[in-house]
C-alpha cells in the first residue's frame, strides 16, 4: 500500500512539507509506503477548459506540456493520496488549485478514476484563512467519491518561516492522529 503526498507550496520543504512528513511517520509505523511530490519549482497551468479529457478518456490531460500528467500517473498507482498546500489568500496555492482542477476533470471524464481511494488535505498557515484552504481541498475528494478520515481538529499547522510549524505541538499531534486514522483506513479497505 503506498500514500503519495503532493505539496502545493511554491516553497519547497517549507511548513506544508514538514506537516506532511509528520503523517508519513505514522503511515511509516504501519509499513505503508510514502512519497512526497513536491510542485515547487515544476511547471504546471491550470485548467484550459478544451474539454478533451471527456473525448479521449485516456486517464490524462491533453495538455502534455507540464507535470500534469506525471502527478495523475502517481495518484492512480497509489490508495490513498495528500494533498498538501500552505494558505495563499485564505485558500491553497496557484499550484494545487491547477492540479485539483485538472486532476478532478481527468477523473471526472474515466469513470471517477479515484473513486475510493483515501483522501486528506494538509494545510499550513501563518494566521487565518486554513479552513477555507481545507474545505477547497476536501471538495475535490468529495467529489470524485473519495474517502476522507478525520483527526482530532481540522488538519492545519501554524507557522510563517521555513520550519515553525515545528513549533505547534497540537498541529503536529493533529498530523500524527491523522496518519494513524489514515493507516487504520487503508488497512480496512485495501489490506
Ligand atoms: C502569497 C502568500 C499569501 C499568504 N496568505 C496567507 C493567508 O491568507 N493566511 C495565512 O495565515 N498565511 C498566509 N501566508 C503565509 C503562509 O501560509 C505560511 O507562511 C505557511 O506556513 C507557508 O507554508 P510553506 O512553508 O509550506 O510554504 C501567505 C504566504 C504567501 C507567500
Amino acid at each position: 500500500m503506498k500514500v503519495i503526498a503532493f505539496n502545493g507550496s511554491a516553497r519547497k520543504d517549507g511548513n506544508t512539507a514538514v506537516l506532511i512528513n509528520h503523517v508519513f511517520g505514522e503511515l511509516k509505523k504501519e509499513g505503508i509506503e510514502t512519497e512526497l511530490y513536491q510542485l515547487s519549482g515544476k511547471k504546471i497551468h491550470g485548467c484550459r477548459a478544451c474539454y478533451k479529457c471527456f473525448e479521449n478518456k485516456d486517464k490524462q490531460c491533453s495538455f502534455k506540456d507540464d507535470v500534469l500528467n506525471d502527478c495523475i500517473e502517481k495518484m492512480l498507482e497509489t490508495e490513498g493520496i495528500i494533498l498538501g498546500s500552505p494558505t495563499y489568500f485564505a485558500d491553497v496555492t496557484t499550484e494545487m488549485k491547477a492540479l485539483i482542477d485538472r486532476a478532478g476533470f481527468v477523473a471526472k471524464a474515466n469513470d471517477d478514476m479515484f473513486r475510493r481511494k483515501i483522501g486528506a488535505a494538509v494545510v499550513a498557515a501563518r494566521r487565518g484563512g486554513a479552513i477555507h484552504a481545507f474545505d477547497s481541498i476536501n471538495h475535490f475528494f468529495l467529489v470524485r467519491q473519495m474517502i476522507i478520515p478525520g483527526s482530532i481538529y481540522w488538519n492545519f499547522g501554524f507557522g510563517r518561516e521555513k520550519g515553525e510549524v515545528e513549533k505547534d505541538e497540537e498541529g503536529i499531534q493533529i498530523m500524527k492522529t491523522l496518519g494513524e486514522n489514515i493507516a487504520w483506513l487503508l488497512k480496512r479497505i485495501y489490506g
